[in-house]
């Protein structure tokens, strides 16, 4: 069997040669993601910024600082985790994916989840929680583990919005903090299955 490091390599380049959707045209580099190929816990963003598509590495900008410090706090780093978006081209202007770009990038993500088979799956804000919890607010479900068979779902705010909220800072900041304790197993998941409109997607997460 290939090693995991070798799989995660193999999607990259996929990656980054993709143009299944239109971001592919007005980003500088993709960004299919980084970190540990056997992380316990997985993040999911949105999609790359400015700053990540300028050197096609996630988080590297504001939201991203404040990501590691919320790692760092929690006994974590981005050498243990492994750290992607939903989209791995940046959208121009910042705007969120929109719903075929999320689509058409999803086979990678599915694949990423698959080979680093992490025990938690933490999306950062709306978009990531759409794939995994749909029609759901990110102010309600937010800080609530989930079950997803083997898994924890465990979503939080985007530290993006963190950065723009005093008070979205100190419930993430709050949330961040049972992060190792749901890595413990000490905070028992919701028994509720996540949910996804398409099942082969779920079948896969
Ligand atoms: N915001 C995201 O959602 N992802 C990044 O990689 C950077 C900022």
């Amino acid at each position: 069997m290939k090693k995991k490091e070798e799989l995660l390599s193999q999607i990259d380049k996929v990656v980054r040669t993709c143009h299944k959707c239109r971001l592919w045209r007005t980003a500088t580099h993709a960004v299919p993601g980084e970190g540990s190929a056997t992380a316990e816990v997985m993040f999911i963003g949105e999609g790359p910024g400015y700053h990540e598509d300028k050197i096609g590495r996630p988080f590297v900008g504001r939201a991203g600082k404040l990501l590691d410090q919320l790692l760092d706090k929690n006994g974590l780093n981005r050498a243990h985790v492994f750290i992607t978006n939903v989209v791995k081209h940046r959208p121009p202007d910042n705007r969120a994916p929109m719903k075929d770009e999320a689509r058409a990038c999803m086979p990678y993500l599915l694949q990423q989840i698959k080979v680093i088979n992490p025990k938690i799956i933490v999306p950062l804000g709306r978009s990531a929680l759409e794939i995994f919890l749909k029609d759901t607010l990110i102010s309600e479900a937010h800080g609530i583990p989930y079950k997803s068979g083997n898994r924890v779902i465990f979503p939080v705010y985007h530290p993006a919005a963190a950065l723009r909220s005093r008070s979205v800072m100190g419930i993430l900041d709050k949330d961040f903090g049972n992060l190792p304790k749901i890595i413990r197993g000490e905070l028992q998941p919701q028994e509720v299955e996540v949910e996804n409109g398409d099942k082969n997607q779920l079948k896969l997460i």
